[in-house]
C-alpha cells in the first residue's frame, strides 16, 4: 500500500521504483540459489514444467510483453513449446489445447481478474498452473498449484516497471532450471550473466540525465511514436509504447520492423520519433535497414543499440550483455524515456488518468 512506502528521495513511485531495479536483480539472484550457488527452484514446479508438453503464458498488458520474452527462454533453454496469450483474449476464445498442458500466469499483483478466469477454467479442466507474482497469498498465488515470487518489493506506481524486469529473470531462471535437469548444456551461465545484467541496469539508471535529454530531444511536442525492433527487441519495443501511453498520453505503436512496410510506414512524416532497437546480432542489418527506411522519409530515429553492435547514428549504446537477456536492460532506457517525457508534459506519472494499479474487474 502507497501509505507504507515512502518515495525517500524520488519525485515518484515510478522513478524510485526503475532505480530499484539493481537491487531487485540482486534478490532474484540471492532468493534463486541455495548456499552452494545452486539454482533453486521446488523440484514439483521443476517436474511440471519438464513433462509438460505444451506451456500456455496468460497475462496482461506489461506481464504479458515479459511473458513473450520467457516464451523465448522457455523454447530455447528447456525446450517445451510454449503459447503467450493475452487473458482477456484467452478467456472468450480458448485455443486447442495440448494433451499435458502446464498454465503460467505472470501477475505482478496477482489479483488480475482477466488472468484470474482462465485460471478458474484450467482448474476446471483438471490442469496444472504456476503463478509468477510479486505478491505472495494473492490469489492467483493461492489458487495455482505453484507460485514463483518476484521478490521486486512492492510496487506503487500505475505504470510497471521493476515488476516486469523480476518477471523476465524469474524466467530465465525457471528455464535454466528446467534445462538442468534434463542435462542440457544451454551455453548460459544464468547467474554471473544476471549479474552482468545487474551491472548494465546500474549504468543506465545512473545515465537518468542523458535519458532526460533524449525525452526532450524525442518526445517534447510530439503527438506519437513508433517502437521497432525485432525478435527481443521487438517485444521490448511493445513495451516501451505501452508505458510512453500510459504516462504520457503520447499515441505510441510498438511493432516489428519487418511490418514497417505493410502498412506502419504510411505514417511517417518530417519529424516523427522512431525508436528502434538494436541488440540482436541476427538481425542487426535488417533493422538498419528499417532504419534507412524511415529516415529517407523524414523520421527522426533514436536508436537504442547494444554495444558491439553499433550503428552510424546511435543514440544509446547498452552495455553488452547476454544477448537473449538484453530486454532486461533496454527496456530501463525506454523506462526512464518515457517517465521523463511524461515528467515534461506535466503528466502525473505515479497515478495516470482511466487507470487503476491493479485491474479487478473484467
Ligand atoms: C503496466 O504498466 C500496466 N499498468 C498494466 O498493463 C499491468 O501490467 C496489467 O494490468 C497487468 O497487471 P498484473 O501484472 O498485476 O496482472
Amino acid at each position: 500500500d502507497a501509505s507504507d512506502v515512502e518515495k525517500g528521495t524520488y519525485d515518484h513511485y515510478m522513478l524510485k521504483e526503475i532505480h530499484e531495479q539493481p537491487g531487485v536483480m540482486r534478490n532474484i539472484i540471492q532468493n534463486y540459489q541455495d548456499e552452494e550457488g545452486n539454482l533453486k527452484i521446488d523440484k514439483a514446479i521443476i517436474d511440471d514444467v519438464a513433462q509438460a508438453d505444451r506451456i500456455y503464458i496468460v497475462a496482461c498488458g506489461t506481464s504479458y510483453h515479459a511473458g513473450l520474452v520467457g516464451k523465448e527462454f522457455i523454447e530455447k533453454w528447456a525446450e517445451v513449446p510454449t503459447e503467450v496469450h493475452v487473458a482477456s483474449e484467452f478467456v472468450y476464445n480458448m485455443p486447442i489445447l495440448s494433451k499435458k498442458p502446464l498454465f503460467i500466469f505472470i501477475s505482478q499483483s496477482g489479483e488480475t481478474a482477466d488472468s484470474r478466469a482462465v485460471l478458474v477454467e484450467a482448474k476446471r479442466l483438471g490442469h496444472k498452473a504456476l503463478t509468477i507474482t510479486n505478491v505472495p497469498g494473492s490469489t492467483l498465488s493461492r489458487e495455482a498449484d505453484h507460485t514463483l515470487i518476484l521478490h521486486a518489493g512492492p510496487e506503487i506506481a500505475v505504470a510497471s516497471t521493476k515488476a516486469y524486469t523480476a518477471q523476465i529473470a524469474v524466467l530465465a531462471i525457471l528455464s535454466q532450471v528446467v534445462a538442468n535437469a534434463h542435462n542440457k548444456n544451454t551455453g548460459v551461465d544464468i547467474i554471473p550473466e544476471l549479474a552482468k545484467v545487474t551491472t548494465a541496469i546500474t549504468a543506465i539508471v545512473d545515465d537518468a540525465p542523458k535519458m532526460e535529454q533524449i525525452a526532450k530531444d524525442f518526445l517534447e511536442t510530439t503527438r506519437n511514436a513508433f517502437f521497432i525492433g525485432r525478435t527481443m527487441d521487438y517485444y521490448v519495443g511493445l513495451e516501451g509504447a505501452l508505458k510512453l501511453k500510459e504516462i504520457s498520453y503520447i499515441q505510441a505503436e510498438g511493432f516489428a520492423g519487418g511490418e514497417l512496410k505493410h502498412g506502419t510506414i504510411a505514417l511517417i512524416e518530417e519529424g516523427t520519433p522512431i525508436v528502434a532497437l538494436a541488440t540482436q546480432e541476427k538481425v542487426n542489418l535488417s533493422i538498419r535497414g528499417n532504419v534507412k527506411e524511415v529516415v529517407a522519409r523524414g523520421a527522426n530515429p533514436c536508436i537504442i543499440s547494444m554495444e558491439g553492435l553499433e550503428h552510424d547514428h546511435d543514440t544509446y549504446v547498452i552495455p553488452h550483455v547476454h544477448e537473449m537477456l538484453s530486454p532486461l536492460v533496454s527496456v530501463v532506457t525506454l523506462q526512464l524515456i518515457s517517465y521523463y517525457a511524461a515528467l515534461h508534459r506535466g503528466c502525473d506519472v505515479d497515478k495516470p488518468r482511466n487507470l487503476a494499479k491493479s485491474v479487478t474487474v473484467e
